[in-house]
C-alpha cells in the first residue's frame, strides 16, 4: 500500500478527490492511502498563524518555517518521501509518477499564498512543479500528483489499460475508437475490425510514433526496444544514426524505413574500449607519421617527400583535434601536438636547407 500524506491549510479541498471514482475503489481496496492534515494543527501562534509578511518587504504572506517544521518532525517516518509542490520544482511527468509509485510513503507539502520560507526546502526531498504556470496553492498539484502516482500502483487500475499509455514509452498513447463503425462520415480503420491481432499491434505502434512524431516531436529521442526475438530501433526526428545514442561512433547505420526498423544484433560498446580502439588507432598513424618524418630528416635527396610529410603532419594534428582529443588526456594531447609542431618545424627547416640560395637566380633563369 502506497500512503500519501497531504500538508495543507485547506483540507476540504481533497474531499471529492478522495471520494470519487479509481481514488475511492484504491483507497477502499487499501491500495492507496490518503491523509490530510491541517498545517495550522501545527502553529503555536495565537489564531493558529501560519504564516507573516517577507522579510526586506514585498507583497504576500509567507509560510513561516516552524509549524513546517513541526508537522515533518510529527509526520515523517523512517521510508517517508518528503515533496514540495512548488511551480520552482522539477517538472513531474510519467516518469516521476512511475518511480513514486514505487514508494511506501509521501509527505506533500502545499504552499499557498506567496510561498515557503526558503529554509522550509532544507527538510524536503525533492520539489515538484505541474507545468510552467503558477496556481493559487499547492493543493491541485498535489492532487495531481497523487492521482497519476496512484492509478501506477498494482492494482489500482488493470495494467493492461496502462501499458500504452502516453508517455509510457515516449510515445502518445495509440488512437482508439469505440461503437459505431460510422459516425458522421468517419470510418473506424479496417484494421481494427479485422480481428488480426498481429496487425493490429502493428498498427497501433506506427500510429503511435506517427502521432508523436505529428503532435509531440519533443517527446521522441533514439531508443532501443526490445521487440519478441531481436531488437528494434526507433528512428525518431530523422536521428536514425546508433551514433546518437551513445555509441559514439562505434557503430553507424541508416534505416531504409524511417519510423522503425528491426535489427538482428546490437552491439553495445563500453565507452572504455572506444576510447581504447580510438587511442590504438592514433598509435597506428602516429607510427607511420614519425616513420615518414624520420625518413626525410635522415635522407639527402631533394624529391617531394619533404613537403608530402608536411602536409601529413597537418592532417594528423587536424584530426587529432577534431576527432581524438575527446579521448586522450590533456597533457597528452599538449605534448603531443608541441612534438608535432617541432618535427613540422625541423622538416621544413630541412626543405628550407635544400633550396640553393647562391645559385637561386640562375636556377630560375634557367628555368
Ligand atoms: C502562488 S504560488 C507561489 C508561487 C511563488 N511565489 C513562486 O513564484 O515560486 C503558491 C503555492 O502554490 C503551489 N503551486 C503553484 N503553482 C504550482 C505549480 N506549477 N506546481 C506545483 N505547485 C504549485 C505551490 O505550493 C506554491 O507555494
Amino acid at each position: 500500500m502506497l500512503k500519501f500524506n497531504v500538508l495543507t491549510l485547506f483540507p476540504e479541498m481533497f474531499n471529492g478527490f478522495k471520494e470519487e471514482s479509481i481514488i475511492k475503489r484504491a483507497i477502499d481496496d487499501k491500495k492507496i492511502k490518503i491523509d490530510i492534515t491541517n498545517l495550522r494543527d501545527y502553529s503555536s501562534l495565537k489564531h493558529n498563524q501560519v504564516d507573516d509578511t517577507p522579510y526586506g518587504g514585498g507583497s504576500g504572506m509567507v509560510l513561516m518555517c516552524d509549524p513546517v517544521f513541526k508537522a515533518v518532525d510529527d509526520l515523517k517516518k523512517k521510508n517517508t518521501k518528503i515533496i514540495m509542490m512548488t511551480p520552482q520544482g522539477e517538472t513531474f511527468n510519467q516518469k516521476k509518477a512511475e518511480e513514486l509509485s514505487k514508494e511506501k510513503e509521501i509527505l506533500i507539502i502545499c504552499g499557498h499564498y506567496e510561498g515557503f520560507d526558503e529554509r522550509i526546502r532544507s527538510i524536503v526531498d525533492e520539489e515538484i512543479s505541474i507545468g510552467d504556470y503558477v496556481l493559487t496553492g499547492g493543493e491541485l498539484p498535489s492532487m495531481v500528483l497523487m492521482d497519476s502516482v496512484s492509478r501506477l500502483v498494482d492494482g489500482v487500475i488493470d495494467e493492461g489499460s496502462r501499458t500504452n499509455d502516453s508517455f509510457s514509452e515516449d510515445l502518445l498513447d495509440y488512437p482508439t475508437f469505440t461503437k459505431p463503425r460510422e459516425y458522421r462520415g468517419m470510418k473506424v480503420p479496417e484494421v481494427l475490425l479485422s480481428g488480426d491481432h498481429k496487425k493490429i499491434d502493428k498498427w497501433r505502434k506506427e500510429e503511435a510514433i506517427k502521432k508523436t512524431r505529428e503532435k509531440r516531436p519533443d517527446l521522441i529521442k533514439p531508443v532501443f526496444r526490445k521487440e519478441i526475438g531481436d531488437y528494434a530501433i526507433y528512428d525518431y526526428q530523422g536521428v536514425s544514426k546508433a551514433k546518437d545514442i551513445k555509441l559514439d561512433g562505434a557503430y553507424e547505420f541508416n534505416p531504409k524505413r524511417r519510423e522503425l526498423f528491426t535489427v538482428n544484433k546490437v552491439l553495445l560498446l563500453d565507452p572504455k574500449f572506444i576510447k581504447k580502439i580510438a587511442k590504438k588507432s592514433l598509435e597506428k598513424k602516429l607510427k607511420a607519421l614519425f616513420d615518414q618524418i624520420d625518413i626525410v630528416l635522415n635522407d639527402e635527396s631533394d624529391d617531394e617527400a619533404g613537403s608530402f610529410v608536411l602536409g601529413e603532419i597537418d592532417r594528423i594534428q587536424s584530426l587529432i583535434i577534431s576527432y581524438y582529443s575527446k579521448y586522450l588526456e590533456d597533457e597528452y594531447l599538449a605534448l603531443l601536438l608541441f612534438k608535432l609542431d617541432a618535427l613540422k618545424s625541423e622538416v621544413a627547416m630541412k626543405e628550407m636547407k635544400k633550396i640553393d640560395v647562391v645559385n637561386y637566380d640562375k636556377n630560375r633563369r634557367r628555368r
